[in-house]
């Protein structure tokens, strides 16, 4: 449970984000959600009431991220699922794409963990967000799968420099969030379908997956440095 618990949710407006908010308020949490758009996080807000606060935050602004901490104070748990991805194949795709990949994904989860770190209880726990192309190469994904494979570079080194912090990370495989609106509605269902079809559990992720693993590892007081695969089996395919 986690009465008394404060949970900072950077990318806590969509997703996987605003799902583990949901399931940590549920446990009795109290809830800080952080990201950049206002219209997001004031309907993230709505549904999630009275145990949530809302703050506007772009993680690619060190600056930023180091006010933010310094204005929330002391906090228990922290999870970074804030993200915008992209790809594109290797030779097709201009390099300042794949810089901004890493500005957004691996810089924002950094300065996170380091402002972030100093206000979080020793019993406290920090988790960041890798992802499936990381581990099993796919066309098109050079860049993201190198940004996900640092974050989870980073958070394993981070379990013992921050310790006792507790820090793990989750790697999420094909998850169906708004994240992958940007797709036509049709296009993105074929794509759901085909992927499901290759996977042991025969279907992709819901976001109440992730989060589930996510509040595992927050509760969990002896995980720590650990990388955890919620992703259907997809590795195995
Ligand atoms: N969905 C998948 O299939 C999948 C697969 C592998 C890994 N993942 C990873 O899982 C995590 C969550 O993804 P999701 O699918 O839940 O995505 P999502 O629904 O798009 O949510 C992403 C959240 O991040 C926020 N955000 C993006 N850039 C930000 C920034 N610079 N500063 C602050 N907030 C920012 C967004 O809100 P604003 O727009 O308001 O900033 C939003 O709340 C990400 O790390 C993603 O890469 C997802």
């Amino acid at each position: 449970m986690l009465q008394n618990q404060k949970v900072i949710m950077i990318g806590g407006s969509s997703g996987i984000g605003l799902e583990t908010a949901k399931q940590a308020i549920a446990l009795g949490a109290e809830v800080i959600i952080a990201s950049r758009s206002e219209h997001k996080l004031q309907s993230a807000k709505e549904q999630l009431g009275p145990k949530a606060s809302a703050y506007t935050l772009d993680t690619t602004d060190e600056g930023q991220v180091q006010a933010f901490f310094a204005k929330v104070g002391a906090f228990d748990h922290l999870v970074v699922s804030a993200a915008e991805t992209s790809g594109g194949p290797f030779l097709q795709t201009d390099t300042a794409q794949a810089r901004k990949l890493f500005e957004n994904k691996f810089w924002g989860q950094y300065y996170a963990a380091k402002y972030g770190a100093p206000h979080i209880s020793k019993n406290g726990s920090i988790t960041l967000f890798s992802g499936v192309v990381a581990y099993k190469a796919m066309v098109g994904s050079s860049a993201l799968g190198a940004v996900n494979a640092a974050v989870s570079n980073l958070g394993q080194t981070l379990a013992l420099e921050l310790a006792p912090i507790r820090v793990n990370i989750v790697s999420p495989g094909i998850i169906d969030t708004p994240s992958r609106s940007k797709m036509p509605e049709d296009a993105r269902n074929q794509f759901y379908e085909t992927v499901a079809g290759k996977l042991p559990v025969k279907r992709v992720g819901q976001a109440k997956d992730v989060a589930q693993s996510v509040l595992y590892l927050i509760q969990n007081g002896f995980v720590t440095g650990t990388v955890m695969h919620v992703e259907g089996g997809h590795i195995l395919t």
